[in-house]
This record gives C-alpha cells, structure tokens and sequence, in this order.
C-alpha cells in the first residue's frame, strides 16, 4: 500500500479528547474536555428550533449570511470600539478551530515560520504543520505564565511570518496585560510578522483583569487576523460558529481557503444564532460572573487539597501542580486520577513543547452540583 503522508504522522490525536473517552470508560467525572455541561439560553435554543421552519436549510452564503455577519459586525464594533465593515471585513468559519487554519493558511506558506506561546491550546502546532509551517516556542514561565521578553524578541529576531496569540489564554488562563500586548505589538511592527488571536475567552475574564483586543492596539489593525467563536460565549460549542475578523484585503484571501475548505457553517444554525448576538451587554457581564463562581467552587475544593495551582485570571482552566505525587509521567497520573479518584484532568504535558510532567489541567465549566460533586472526590487528593 502507499504510505500515508508524513506530515499527518508527525502529531498524535488530541490527548483532550483521548481523557474524554478515558473518563467515559471509568464512569468519570469529566473536567478534561472544556464544554459546558449546561444548555444554551432559552431563547436561543428556541430560535435554533424556529430556524429548522424557517427555509434555510441549503448552503448560506460562502463567508455568512449577510444576516449573520451585520449582527456580528455590530457586536464586535461594539467591544472594539471600532466600525466594522460586515461585507468586507468578516468570515464566518465552522469554529474558532477552522478560523484558526484559515488564518494560518491565509499568511504562511510551507517553510515559514510561526511562533507560539509555550504551553499552548494542541490544535496549534497540528495547524502549523498541516500547513508545511514550523513552529517556534517561546516558554510562558509557570507559575505565573510570564514570557521572558528577551526570549520573545529572539524568537521574532529569528524570522517569524506570523505570531499566535491566545488571550485569555488555555491552558494556563493567562489575561495579558496590556502593556504585554505592546510589547508583543511592537516586536510584530518591527519584524514585519502577522499576528494571529484566538480570543475565543474573550467573554470570560475574572476582574480585576480586562480583555484588551490586540486589533485595537495601535497599527495593530492591519496585521491581525482575530478569530474568535460563539461557542464559548453562548454554551453552543457543538454549534461550530466561528469566525475571521481582519483587514479587506486579508479576509478577501481568507474567504477562499474557507470556501475549499468547508464552504460554509451550518446555514439554519447561522440564522439562529443571530438572536444571541443581540443579547444586552449585561449578558456578557453575567457570563463571566457565573463563570467566576464556578472557579471559586473548584479552587475552592483544590485549597483543601494543599496542591499548588496557578489562579485564572481568565477562560476556564486551572493547572494544578501534582509533583508532590512523584509520578514521572503525568500521562500515567491523568489516568490514575481518572481510574481511583473518578476526576478525569488533562495531562499538562500536552500543551508544553519541552518535557514537563509537573501538571494536569481541570475546567470548570461545569454546573456547580457537578464541580461540587468533583470536589468532593478531589479531596481524595489531600496530601
Ligand atoms: C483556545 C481555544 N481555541 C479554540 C477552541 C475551539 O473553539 P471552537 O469550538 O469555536 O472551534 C477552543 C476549545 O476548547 C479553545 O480552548
């Protein structure tokens, strides 16, 4: 038989939802996956079930329908404090994961190189390589996930094409500052470096910290390609809406690769979901409450542990800090921890690039009868 192609053999399948079947097989609680284990709000499951006696049920157009993207435009316009032009300046993807590649594929050819924070979300690195690019990996340093600004500026000294940048950030749910952001802004001006976001959190910050749009930063507009999603903001993960946000002339090359790449998102869902990008700004406010209540329940429960974690400043994950336990592999620990504690985590070594065996990461974008049932059982952690 031919050989499969060699860049597919390069990356293993995603170890999230590896954990998510592990959980599964042990009757497990399951705070590997992010995704909530509640339903979206009502009137946007009722306008999801109107949508069905609403005749849209053939392709919508390539980039979103025009419905879609004037009301995404103005929700954007709203947060950036900027126009955004719907027809022009929009692509509406099956995800932030297809915005990501389209963004990746957009501005890198094969041999360029892409600089990534270390750790960083898994589907990265597999877009850089899909794309024949080579990833380079500045270290955000645990605890506190800083970046060494000397090691920043040698990765963009060493010929990058474009940046990705994952603010408010899985795994480590680092909220850059601002001032972080000019850094990297400055270093992207310099060197001539696209930068790619993915702000798919950008709903889920925990004050005092604040979303600052890189976009927004000055001259920033022109060289990013923001990627973002509806899943995360509206609990509609399995939806996949997404989307490109970039200048004209970008998201004119961005709308092709979409186009061969999956046509369009599901065109009923697009009609949808337009209800929830009319929601009041208090909605937004109240997302990131709830979700800060929900991380209270769990850091709750992991201060009685004794375990070290880093606190969130934003998104919805927590890396807990398991060397007291002594395991050389945290594969190994994730699936202990699953099998004995009934909690099943990420192994952390999934999202570093050097060897680093020091942590699992928890979400907790679960219901609090759940995260308080989890707890319960992670107290079983008690050193
Ligand atoms: C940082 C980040 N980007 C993208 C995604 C996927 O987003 P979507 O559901 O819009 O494809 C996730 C999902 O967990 C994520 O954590």
């Amino acid at each position: 038989m031919p050989r499969t192609s060699r860049r597919t053999s390069v990356f293993t399948e995603s170890l999230i939802r590896e954990m998510s079947r592990v959980a599964a097989r042990h009757g497990a609680i399951n705070l590997a996956q992010g995704f909530p284990d509640w339903d979206p709000p009502a009137e946007l499951v009722a306008a999801g079930k109107e949508a069905m006696d609403a005749h849209r049920h053939q392709y919508a157009v390539t980039w979103g329908s025009p419905e879609l993207r004037g009301a995404l435009g103005a929700k954007l316009a709203r947060f950036l404090g900027t126009p955004v032009d719907a027809e022009r300046e929009l692509v509406v993807t099956c995800g932030a994961t297809e915005a990501m590649m389209v963004a990746m594929m957009t501005v890198c050819d094969p041999g360029d190189r892409v600089g990534l924070f270390s750790p960083f979300y898994e589907n990265y690195r597999a877009d850089a390589i899909l794309t024949g690019a080579e990833p380079v990996l500045v270290p955000l340093h645990p605890p506190h996930y800083r970046f060494d600004p000397d090691e920043l500026r040698r990765a963009f000294a060493s010929g990058l094409k474009a940046f990705v940048l994952c603010n408010p950030s899985n795994p480590c749910g680092r909220v850059f500052t601002r001032e972080e952001l000019l850094q990297i802004a400055a270093l992207a001006e310099e060197h001539d470096v696209w930068v790619l976001t993915d702000e798919v959190y950008e709903h889920i910050v925990f004050p005092p910290h604040r979303h600052t749009y890189f976009c927004t930063l000055p001259g920033m507009a022109g060289r990013t390609l923001m990627c973002s999603s509806l899943s995360k903001t509206f609990s509609i993960t399995g939806w996949r809406l997404g989307y490109v946000h970039a200048a004209p002339d970008v998201i004119a090359q961005a709308r092709k690769v979409h186009d061969f790449l999956t046509v369009g998102a599901a065109a009923p869902l697009q009609h949808a979901v337009v209800t929830a990008l009319n929601f009041p700004g208090s909605y937004y406010d109240g997302l990131s409450a709830e979700y800060a209540s929900s991380r209270d329940v769990l850091l709750g429960y992991l201060d009685q542990t004794g375990l070290s974690y880093t606190r969130p400043e934003g998104a919805y994950f927590v890396m807990l800090d398991i060397s007291p336990f002594g395991y050389a592999s945290d594969v190994e620990f994730a699936h202990w921890m699953t099998r004995e504690i009934g909690v099943a985590p990420v192994p952390g070594s999934s999202f570093f690039s050097d060897p680093e065996n020091r942590y699992v990461r928890l979400n907790f974008a679960k219901r609090p009868a759940t995260l308080h049932a989890a707890g319960e059982r992670l107290l079983r952690l008690r050193r």
